[in-house]
């Protein structure tokens, strides 16, 4: 089939890129002449674990085509996929303008029936607007079906979801639309879900709400761990053997962040608000996440007297690990906290620095690699579970730093372990370990 996709971010570009390689020809658009004029040439604007090598093969094997230009891009497609972005407005809704000129482009370009296929992230309803700005613009007289068929893919694993994941979800009114996005997405050998579209389209949100839900729950299991004197890796452990409960989302630290919870749960709250609906445990679930930070910083302030002139080892700057993205992730927030408090921040990230040095606060220092950051450092902070950091030997906290100080919001080793360094090691809902005895620290 010749499909347009339009928007090459995040979502657009790895569904443009997989939907060539499973045969079809992708025509990718973006308003970014710079970025297309890379990616023509296999270059992908964001880091995705095995995205450059795909683009490459099949820009190579010409199925993955790269333009500005909407009739080149739109030129005898049978499928448009719109996947631009709905960034957060100040009130928690989601800003729909990028969507509704892509709707608009596509009614003045069109020239023969197409099947509209959402993947943006867009509230309720929002599929039935579309239909109506294309049928209101329309300039040939043509059929438009809307199809919304939200993602689920995970940022550094998003290669990964798109030929394994669990369900496609496939939401229209037309059953022949249906089942053409259903054939069309058939070699991916995923499961295909077919429902209205307001159903498909709160999928999405209930479905990034649960998992949300499911975090913020375990951090405030953790927290009460931590005054208990429990271990909140055993304790998800034992409840995640129960198959209603399932064993996944469930790693206690210092809360969520990214592209799509912290925004989906807003909007979320917002669209129930819109219908006079309160969603008093989302709200729950949103405050959990912004105090989980705190709950950090908390415990940095009570170890010290102050935090003024102490050098702090930064480890992990992105939200996640295996990815460059620092949208909403904790270091923004903790970073600014440090430098406000007088610290010396040394940070390290494997892939993340150049995008964490446009937002980060400017005084923010930055080591070329994880043992320059804790050299002579007071106090090392884990905030990324990367596995450079998880194989670290405790060793290196000991032999590095002037003082062996770790607190680990993410949870990255093995108490057991850490007990033979003389190192003190703070994790999330788990016991300290306190190995060394300093005097006026
Ligand atoms: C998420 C959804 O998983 C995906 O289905 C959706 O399409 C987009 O949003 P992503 O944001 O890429 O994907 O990352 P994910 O791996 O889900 O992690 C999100 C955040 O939750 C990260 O900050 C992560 O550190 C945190 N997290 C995740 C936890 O704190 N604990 C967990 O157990 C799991």
């Amino acid at each position: 089939m010749k499909i347009a996709v339009v928007g090459t971010g995040y979502v657009g570009l790895v569904t443009g890129t997989c939907l060539s390689e499973i045969g079809h020809t992708v025509m990718c658009i973006d308003i970014d002449q710079n970025k297309v004029n890379k990616m023509r040439e296999g270059i992908s604007p964001i880091y995705e674990p095995g995205l450059d090598e795909l683009m490459i093969k099949n820009i190579e094997e010409k199925r993955l085509f790269f333009t500005t230009n909407h009739s080149e891009g739109f030129e005898n497609v049978d499928v448009i996929y719109i996947a631009v972005g709905t960034p957060e407005r100040e009130d928690g809704s989601a800003n729909l303008s990028f969507v509704e000129q892509v709707a608009k482009d596509i009614a003045s370009h069109i020239e023969k029936d197409v099947i509209v296929v959402t993947k943006s992230t867009v509230p309720v309803g929002t599929n039935d607007w579309i239909k109506s700005v294309i049928q209101n613009n329309l300039v040939n007289n043509v059929k438009v079906d809307i199809v919304s068929n939200p993602e689920f893919l995970r940022e550094g694993a998003a290669i990964y979801d798109s030929f394994n994941g669990d369900r496609i979800v496939v939401g229209a009114e037309n059953v022949t639309a249906a089942n053409t996005i259903g054939e069309l997405n058939k070699p991916f050998g995923i499961p295909v879900f077919k429902t209205d579209i307001r159903s498909a389209e709160m999928i999405k949100y209930a479905a990034n709400a649960f998992l949300a839900t499911k975090i913020s729950f375990i951090n405030e299991i953790s927290n009460i761990c931590e005054k208990v004197g429990a271990n909140v890796e055993d304790v998800a452990n034992g409840m995640g053997q129960d198959n209603r409960i399932g064993s996944q989302f469930l790693n206690a630290g210092i809360g969520y962040g990214g592209s799509c919870f912290p925004k989906d749960t807003k909007a979320l709250v917002q669209i129930a608000g819109n219908v006079d609906y309160e969603f008093e445990l989302l709200k729950g679930v949103i405050h959990v996440n912004q105090k989980q930070q705190e709950i950090l910083l908390n415990k940095l302030d009570d170890r010290f007297d102050s935090l003024e002139g102490k050098k702090i080892a930064v480890l992990g700057l992105a939200f996640k690990p295996n990815t460059d993205d620092m949208r909403e992730a904790a270091s923004i927030v903790i970073t600014k906290y440090l430098i406000e408090k007088g610290a010396n921040v040394v940070a390290y990230d494997p892939v993340a620095m150049e995008n964490a040095k446009k937002i980060l606060d400017l005084n923010v220092n930055y080591a070329s690699n994880t043992i320059e950051a804790l050299k002579d450092a007071d106090v090392a902070l884990i905030l990324t579970e990367w596995n450079e950091f998880k194989d670290l030997e405790i060793g290196s906290f000991e032999k590095n730093m002037k003082l062996p100080v770790i607190f680990d919001g993410r949870n990255c080793y093995d108490p057991k372990i850490v007990e033979n360094f003389h190192v003190e090691y703070h994790s999330m809902g788990r016991p300290s370990i306190k190995n060394i005895h300093l005097l006026n620290v």
